[in-house]
């Protein structure tokens, strides 16, 4: 309990260190989070419940904590698979200019540190031979965009007008204009957000008509043997993993907690609609019998008044 309450303050001390040089290093026209209007409703931390006007910052705290060591631990808790799962994302989505169309405008919420933006700007080059793509790379923690600027700098994707960082909350996207973005993708990031529905409701209104919504996130495992399997390796391996790799335990916790709570596949999907979305069949694919998923939505061409 006391490494707890310590590694606790630590990490909440780096956080308010990290925040004003974020608001230097980032525009944002967010103050990060959405709920300080909300009647303070209890949802859920992981297994935890917490007031709806704490659960930001405690995410933010345990992006902050995770930020230096995200990319090795990714490769360590997935052995690697998150990759072919990024590929397969981006792959399915095939972003970059079609032959007659225009260069796309790309938002990657959540994003991080910048993997599934950087893969998207490859497609775009490698596929359609089109370097006028562009992303913005928007996440409510400075710290995981630090890294994925470090990223883009080392990777040669910056300096160039194709990707940007910006601190900015997926429930409100302020900075981000209504119907101005053709592709929307949010990786392993929305089972973080406080009030999942909000940050779906912005996702409609920042796309185009016509504009894709995808997102890839941990899912429901079948059948349920190989689900045994996974909950045991998921609740002993990874927060061990956590500690020995990052020196972090409870961040890890929290991921797998945080995996376990979001909604079934179905519910996802049914979310999706609710928020505008027509969805193709049943509205995802599964990877990996289930361990993840792909929801794909698009915004109809003439919105319901
Ligand atoms: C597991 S990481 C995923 C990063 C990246 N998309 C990837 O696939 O590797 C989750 C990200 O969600 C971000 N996040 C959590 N809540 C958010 C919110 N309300 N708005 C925007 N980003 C948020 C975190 O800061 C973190 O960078």
């Amino acid at each position: 309990m006391a490494t707890r309450s310590l590694y606790r303050s630590a990490a909440a001390k780096r956080l308010f260190v990290a925040a004003p040089r974020c608001a230097r290093l980032y525009s944002s026209g967010s103050s990060g989070s959405s709920n300080s209007n909300a009647a303070d409703k209890e949802t859920h931390f992981g297994f935890q419940t917490v007031k709806e006007s704490l659960k930001a910052s405690k995410v933010a705290e345990v992006f902050s904590s995770v930020a230096a060591s995200y990319d090795t631990m990714n490769d360590v808790m997935s052995f690697g698979i998150h990759r072919l799962w990024k590929d397969h994302f981006v792959r399915s989505l095939d972003p970059g200019r079609k032959p007659g169309g225009q260069p796309l405008k790309i938002l990657d919420v959540a994003g991080g540190t910048g993997d599934i933006a950087f893969r998207m700007l490859d497609n775009a080059a490698k596929v359609h031979h089109d370097f006028e793509t562009s992303v913005i790379v928007a996440d409510i923690n400075g710290d995981m965009l630090r890294e994925g600027e470090k990223r883009a700098l080392a990777a040669g994707y910056l300096p160039s007008d194709r990707i940007s960082f910006k601190v900015e909350d997926a429930e409100t996207l302020n900075t981000i204009p209504s119907n101005s973005v053709d592709l929307y993708t949010i990786s392993f990031g929305i089972r973080n957000v406080t009030r999942i529905q909000e940050a779906l409701k912005s996702a409609h209104r920042v796309l185009k008509p016509g504009g894709v919504f995808a997102c890839m996130e941990f899912s429901k495992v079948s059948p349920a043997p190989l689900d045994a399997i996974y909950q045991q390796y998921s609740f002993s391996v990874i927060p061990l993993m956590g500690q020995l790799v990052a020196g972090d335990r409870d961040s890890y916790q929290y991921l797998v907690e945080s995996i376990k709570r979001f909604p079934s596949q179905q519910e996802f999907a049914q979310m999706i609609r609710d928020a505008g979305f027509l969805t193709a069949g049943r509205g995802y694919d599964e990877l990996t019998f289930g361990v993840a998923s792909i929801w794909k939505g698009i915004k109809p061409l003439e919105v319901k008044k």
